[in-house]
């Protein structure tokens, strides 16, 4: 029999993507109503353990809302202050699954996992938002996702009763666990063993698809199962097993390296993956450390690499690593230059040969653009690092081993451009992976290493590593 606490310990509580914040320029509120309270008391609760019966709290400190707050804050890459602050609450607000970040079965140190390798799963019924093919295709998909990389094998049957039992349910739905209607809880799925063991339920209340629409079924499927074999959740924003829902795209969904890691713990590598790579999510205090872009947005920096992106806040010293798509669905998995222009309160991304213009969460209408659009000639291929200079207006574009620079009123590409970079700016080598403008300052970013060059003394004034940018 499985521990009853344990069944209660998988949930899918997810909201909706947008509840991430972007710093906003005003606002200062720190002022929670009681009802704020009691849902981050709630949060504690059904994600972090918090119990309530005074018995444990006076037995040890270690079960407060304070202490329970730093648990969750430090599982994030928050500030670990135990204090209920904006940012915190906005965190718990977020998409996520409901599966406690510190689950029960923590306290014992038991690993759950099926003791065969041939797994069968049956679904029992279906929801309407899909064909029965797309479903079929999607739980498939996702399974397949975990059989590349162990020597599971997963079998489907039609009837009897399967080891991963799967339907779809509404509110109150046979366990002790209902669902709530739309958004909210999402998806729930127990961990392997007996009976419930394995068992995963969707959320019929929610809107399923296979793209982007609503909640993607493959993905958040991939995740359940993940349960259903014995994971919990990972700290990695890049893990599938990350507990906050991101759409993450419809095509060539590769497992991060770290959900690899974690199922061959559990069970050991399959000897017929297919994929040579697994996206690893990067570390910010890699000596090697390189990056793709950098710009500011109202005040905060974000720092570009491979899917992501770092927030560096001003006041804190902690940068809290993001996924691109949490915050712009529609950008690409990676980009290659980005600047602010603060008068019209606009970022621009690159891509290859497109750019988008955006407006906090919204990207502008009519984008994205081709760069050629800007002045560039036909044939030029990608930017690989820009930056809007707020002195003269005008944005400057690297790209190999030339820049251009851009006249922001006028919206006109500068006369005598492309112009070397060697001969403009001596001393920062010949290409520019990343650059921004700081104090007077601009910092080049060519791989390991940063630049700092004096706009008032047009020489480099220091040379340090990329990652300092994080005080490593
Ligand atoms: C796994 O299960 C399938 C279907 O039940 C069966 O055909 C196959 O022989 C099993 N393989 C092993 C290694 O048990
Ligand atoms: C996996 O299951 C299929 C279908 O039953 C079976 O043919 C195959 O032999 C199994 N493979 C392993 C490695 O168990
Ligand atoms: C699907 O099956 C589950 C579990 O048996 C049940 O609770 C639920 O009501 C069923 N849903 C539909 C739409 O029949
Ligand atoms: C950094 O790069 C150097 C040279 O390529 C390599 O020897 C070293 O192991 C790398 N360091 C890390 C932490 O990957
Ligand atoms: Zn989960
Ligand atoms: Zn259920």
């Amino acid at each position: 029999m499985m521990h009853p606490s344990l069944v209660a310990a998988f949930f899918f509580l997810l909201g909706l993507s947008y509840c991430l914040t972007l710093p906003i320029p005003h606002e200062d509120s720190d002022e929670f109503t009681t009802e704020d309270l009691r849902f981050a008391e709630r949060y504690l609760k059904t994600h972090y353990n918090l119990r309530s019966s005074p018995a444990n709290i006076r037995r040890k400190n270690a079960n407060t809302v304070a202490a329970k707050l730093r648990e969750m804050q430090s599982f994030f890459g928050l500030e670990v202050t135990g204090i209920l602050d904006e940012e915190t609450y906005e965190l718990m607000q977020q998409p996520r699954c409901g599966v406690p970040d510190v689950g029960e079965y923590n306290f014992f140190p038991r690993k759950l996992k099926w003791s065969k390798n041939n797994l069968t799963y049956r679904i029992v019924n279906y929801t309407r938002d899909l064909t029965r093919a797309e479903v079929d295709r999607a739980f498939k998909k996702a399974f397949k996702v975990w059989s590349e990389v162990t020597p599971l094998n997963f079998t489907r049957i039609r009837s009897g009763t399967a080891d991963i039992m799967i339907s779809f349910g509404t509110k109150e739905h046979g366990d002790f666990y209902p669902f709530d209607g739309p958004s909210g809880l999402l998806a729930h799925a127990f961990p392997p063993g007996p009976n419930f063991g394995g068992d995963a339920h969707f959320d019929d209340d929610e809107t399923w698809s296979t793209d982007s629409r609503g909640y993607n079924l493959f993905l958040v499927a991939a995740h359940e199962f993940g349960h259903s074999l014995g994971l919990e959740h990972s700290r990695d924003p890049g893990a599938l097993m990350f507990p906050i829902y991101t759409y993450t795209g419809n095509t060539g969904f590769l497992l991060p390296d770290d959900d690899v890691q974690g199922i061959q713990a559990l069970y050991g590598a399959g000897g017929r993956d297919p994929h040579h790579k697994h996206p690893k999510t990067p570390e910010k205090c890699d000596e090697n450390l390189s990056l793709d872009a950098i710009t500011e947005l109202r005040g905060e920096t974000m720092i570009f690499k491979d899917r992501f992106f770092w927030r560096l806040h001003p006041q804190m010293v902690e940068a809290e690593l993001v996924l691109i798509k949490s915050f712009w669905p529609e950008l690409p998995n990676k980009i290659d230059a980005a600047y602010e222009n603060p008068i019209k309160d606009h970022v621009i991304i690159f891509r290859g040969r497109k750019f988008w213009a955006l407006n906090g969460y919204d990207i502008i209408e009519g984008y994205p653009k081709k760069i050629y659009e800007l002045g560039f000639p036909n044939e030029m291929k990608t930017i690989d690092g820009a930056v809007h200079i707020k002195d003269t207006g005008k944005t400057l574009f690297f790209t190999g081993d030339k820049y251009w620079s851009y006249d922001e009123e006028n919206q006109v590409m500068e006369k005598g451009y492309p112009r070397r970079i060697e001969e403009e700016f001596p001393g920062i080598g010949n290409r520019v992976d990343a650059v921004y403008q700081k104090n007077g300052y601009i910092y080049f970013f060519n791989g390991p290493l940063q630049f700092q060059y004096s706009i008032w003394s047009n020489r480099v004034v220091r040379v340090l590593k990329t990652n300092s940018m994080f005080w490593c």
